[in-house]
């Protein structure tokens, strides 16, 4: 397929047919995703594709508790937040486990050149934050990951659904992960998920802002 068909093309799937995907199918999107760029060619990225139904659900339970607790607590001090965080968890679990497969997307924690320079001279806080939150190249090697493996799957037939709305229970997915043996790599943490599948038809992105709103060239 043409880029511009593939850029096209992508949107975020919600709903899946119920259709497997071929494992070759999916080490191919993951090799493809593992060609993309990052800081120092880090590579800080590891991949558990999920399709077993028991594990989805166990995901989906861990987001669900951990959701109820904060709202629980939000009820003392606001009902209609808490109420619009419950509806918005409902609809995203049903997102994450009802695709064919949900990838836990792990990334490596990654301190930026300068980090350990501001370090050893005592900078402020605030500046070694600014630097470790906001410009941080480990997590835009995430992003360069995922993007890249949504094009591939695009261009193999199949819709993706990037997922970080449940990152608030990233610590306890990723400790589950642990104990079922199934992922735990020292300094790793969970940092996305992602959904994969056939898509229904009827998906609907959103619009864009447009390159004046985006763009300044200087000559
Ligand atoms: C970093 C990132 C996180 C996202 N997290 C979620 C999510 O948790 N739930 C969801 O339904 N969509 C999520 N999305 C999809 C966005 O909502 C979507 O990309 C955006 O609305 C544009 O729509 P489109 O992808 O269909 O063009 C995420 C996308 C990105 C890039």
């Amino acid at each position: 397929m043409e880029l511009d068909q593939i850029l096209k093309q992508r949107q975020s799937i919600r709903k899946f047919k119920n259709v497997d995907i071929p494992d070759s199918d999916i080490e191919e999107m993951v090799k493809a995703a593992g060609t993309a760029p990052s800081g120092k060619n880090i590579q800080n990225w590891y991949f558990v594709a999920i399709k077993q139904e028991a594990a989805k659900k166990a995901i989906g339970e861990i987001i669900e508790k951990k959701k109820e607790g904060i709202a629980r607590k939000m009820d003392e001090v606001d009902g209609d937040k808490a109420a619009r965080f419950r509806k918005f968890v409902k609809n995203f679990t049903f997102f994450a486990t009802g695709a064919p497969v949900l990838f836990l997307v792990f990334a490596e924690n990654y301190y930026p050149s300068g980090y350990r320079e501001y370090e050893l001279i005592n900078a402020p806080r605030e500046v070694l934050d600014d630097l470790l939150y906001h410009r941080n190249p480990g997590m835009q090697s995430i992003g360069a990951l995922l993007q890249t493996f949504s094009l591939k799957a695009v261009d193999m037939g199949y819709g993706t659904c990037w997922l970080t709305s449940a990152n608030y229970a990233g610590e306890e997915i990723q400790k589950w992960a642990q104990d079922e043996g199934i992922f735990f790599k020292e300094n790793y943490f969970l940092a996305a998920m992602m959904a994969l599948g056939v898509q229904e038809e009827g998906a609907r992105s959103p619009g864009r802002k447009t390159l004046e709103e985006i763009y300044t060239l200087i000559k």
